[in-house]
C-alpha cells in the first residue's frame, strides 16, 4: 500500500498510455510488447472484461490507420522511457507488421536503430485454405541508440552436426540467428493457462537474456497473462507489467504466486479499487500517511505527534485519521480540543472566516459524530469536515466464497465454489495442495465456472479456491479432504 518511489516490480491495471506517464524517462532497459494484433475479429478479445472491450473498440474505430495511430502514441511514450542503452522487442504478425515497421518503429527509433526482424516459427494445426499455412510471428528488435545490451544466445549443436564436422567444438553451441524455432504452447503443456494469446516462456527467456542483464528493468505494457514478468522475475530482472484488463492482471498475479520461491522479488499489484480488508488491517501509521497523501495533505513525519493529529493541509489546517468504522461523538470532542491547542490563532481565524477548522478521515461516522459536527457548525461556527475514506479512494469488499467438496468416486472429488459479491465474479483459481506456509499457489489459474473434479492420492489434502471479482479483488475459502483408497 505505501507508494514506492522506485517504480519497479509492479503489476498495474490501466491503459498503458496513462500508466506509462508515471514511469521515469530513461529508466527502462528492455521493453517487450505483444499488443493485440490488428485482425478486426472479436477473437482478439481474450478476457472480455470492461477494460479490454474498451481497448478493443478504441483500436478498431477506423481501420488500419486508426490502429497504427493508437499504437504509435504508445510506442513513442515507450521510447522515452527506455534508457539510451535500452531496446524494444515488438511482437506482431502479418496483419499489420509492414505498417508497424515503417509507420511506427522506423519513425520513432529511426531506421539506423533497426537491429533485427526475428521470425518466430512454430507448428500448429491450421484449417485448409488456398494459401500457404501461416506459421510465424514477427518480432522487431530496435535499440534506442547504437550502444545497447546484446548478449549473444546459443543453441546446442545437434548430434548429427557434431558427427558431421567430426571435431572438438565449442560447447556453447551455435549462435542464434534471426529465425527462432520455438514450439507453440501445446494444449497439454504445464505452462498453459488457458487463454489464446499466451506466449511461450522459452521465447521470452531468449529475449530477456539477450537484451538485459541481472538487476535491469524489463517493461511489458501489454502484459496479458504475465509471461514476460514471470520469466523476468526468474531471471533476476526487475519488472513492470501493465494491462487494461483486471482479469489479465489477476492471472499474472496468480502466476507469480505460483512460481514464488526464496528468490522471488516482492511486488505490488495496483488495481483501480483497493481491498477494504487490506486497508482496514494495514499498519495504522502507514495507512494514515497514505490516505493523507491521497487527499493531498502532508502527513506527520513522526508516528507520535502532539495532540494526536496525523497531518495537515498546506495552509496548516489539521487532519486526523481514524482507521475504523462508525466513529463516535467522543472523537469529535477530542479533535476539537486538539485543533484549538494545535494552533489557536489559526483556529480562531478559520472560525471567523467560516473556513474548515479541521478534517477527520474515517471509514464511516456514527450518528452521534454527525450530529455533533452539525451542532458545532450552527452553535459555535466551527466547521469540522468529516471525510469518508471512500470519498478519497475507491475500495471494494472481497467476494465471500463458499467451497464444498463432493466425493464422487473412491479418490475423486468434485469441488464447487459459490461466491457472493457486490460485483460480478470473473473467474476462479484453484490450489489443490494448499498449505498456509506456502501461501496460495494455484494449479488452475483461470476457471470461468467455479467447478473442478480431481483425483487424489491417499492422505489428507487441503484445497483452496480464490474467486476474483470484476475489479480484480479476490475472496477465498478452503476445504480439507481425507482420501483412503480401498484397493
Ligand atoms: C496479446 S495479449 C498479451 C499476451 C501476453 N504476451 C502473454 O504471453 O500472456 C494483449 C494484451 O493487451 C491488453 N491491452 C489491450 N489494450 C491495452 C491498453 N491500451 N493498455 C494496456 N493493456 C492493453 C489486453 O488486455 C491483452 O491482455
Amino acid at each position: 500500500m505505501p507508494e514506492d518511489k522506485n517504480f519497479t516490480n509492479k503489476l498495474i491495471l490501466g491503459d498503458n498510455l496513462e500508466v506509462m506517464k508515471g514511469i521515469e524517462d530513461n529508466s527502462i532497459d528492455l521493453i517487450y510488447l505483444d499488443p493485440p494484433f490488428f485482425s478486426n475479429k472479436t477473437y482478439e478479445v481474450i478476457w472480455g472484461d470492461d477494460g479490454e472491450i474498451r481497448s478493443f473498440e478504441d483500436r478498431f474505430e477506423g481501420g488500419i490507420e486508426h490502429y497504427i495511430g493508437w499504437l504509435y502514441e504508445r510506442v513513442r511514450l515507450m521510447y522515452y522511457k527506455l534508457k539510451p542503452t535500452g531496446s524494444m522487442f515488438l511482437h506482431c504478425d502479418w496483419h499489420a507488421n509492414t505498417n508497424i515497421r515503417v509507420e511506427v518503429l522506423d519513425k520513432i527509433f529511426g531506421r539506423d536503430n533497426f537491429r533485427n526482424e526475428i521470425i518466430w516459427h512454430y507448428r500448429r494445426w491450421t484449417g485448409v485454405a488456398n494459401t500457404f499455412q501461416k506459421l510465424h510471428d514477427t518480432i522487431y528488435f530496435y535499440s534506442k541508440t547504437n550502444i545497447y545490451t546484446f548478449n549473444p544466445q546459443y543453441t546446442e549443436y545437434t548430434e548429427r552436426y557434431i558427427d558431421m564436422i567430426d571435431k572438438e567444438i565449442d560447447k556453447q553451441g551455435v549462435r542464434e540467428n534471426d529465425v527462432w524455432q520455438i514450439p507453440f504452447i501445446a494444449p497439454s503443456a504445464k505452462e498453459r493457462i488457458g487463454y489464446p494469446t499466451q506466449k511461450p516462456k522459452a521465447l521470452l527467456e531468449r529475449i530477456i537474456k539477450c537484451a538485459s542483464n541481472e538487476g535491469d528493468t524489463v517493461l511489458d505494457p501489454f502484459v496479458g497473462g504475465g509471461t514476460t514478468i514471470a520469466v523476468a522475475d526468474k531471471l533476476g530482472r526487475k519488472w513492470i507489467g501493465i494491462d487494461q484488463s483486471s482479469m489479465a492482471i489477476k492471472v499474472s498475479d496468480f502466476r507469480l504466486k505460483k512460481q514464488h520461491d526464496a528468490f522471488s522479488q516482492p511486488y505490488d499489484m495496483i488495481l483501480r479499487k483497493f481491498d477494504y480488508d487490506i486497508l482496514r488491517n494495514s499498519n495504522a501509521f502507514e495507512f494514515e500517511a497514505w490516505i493523507i497523501n491521497k487527499f493531498g495533505g502532508i502527513p506527520n513525519a513522526k508516528q507520535h505527534s502532539d495532540f494526536g493529529l496525523d497531518g495537515r493541509m498546506s495552509d496548516n489546517t489539521p487532519i486526523q485519521v481514524k482507521r475504523s468504522d462508525n466513529i463516535g461523538r467522543n472523537v469529535i470532542d477530542n479533535f476539537l480540543s486538539a485543533i484549538q491547542r494545535y494552533d489557536e490563532k489559526l483556529f480562531e481565524k478559520n472560525k471567523k472566516e467560516g473556513k474548515i477548522a479541521g478534517y477527520i478521515i474515517a471509514f464511516s461516522f456514527g450518528k452521534g459524530a454527525v450530529e455533533e459536527v452539525a451542532r458545532l457548525r450552527n452553535k459555535s461556527k466551527v466547521i469540522i469536515k468529516l471525510l469518508k475514506v471512500s470519498e478519497i479512494v475507491d475500495y471494494d469488499k472481497k467476494p465471500e466464497v463458499l467451497l464444498s467438496a463432493d466425493n464422487i468416486d473412491e479418490n475423486e472429488f468434485e469441488f464447487t465454489a459459490k461466491a457472493k459479491s457486490e460485483l460480478d465474479i470473473d473467474f476462479y483459481a484453484w490450489d489443490f495442495s494448499h498449505s498456509e506456509q506456502n501461501g496460495f499457489k494455484p494449479d488452475v489459474l483461470f476457471d470461468k465456472i467455479g467447478k473442478q473434479t480431481k483425483k487424489f492420492p491417499d492422505g489428507e489434502h487441503q484445497i483452496a479456491v480464490e474467486a476474483v471479482d470484476r475489479e480484480g479483488i479476490s475472496g477465498t475459502d478452503k476445504v480439507k479432504i481425507k482420501v483412503k483408497n480401498k484397493k
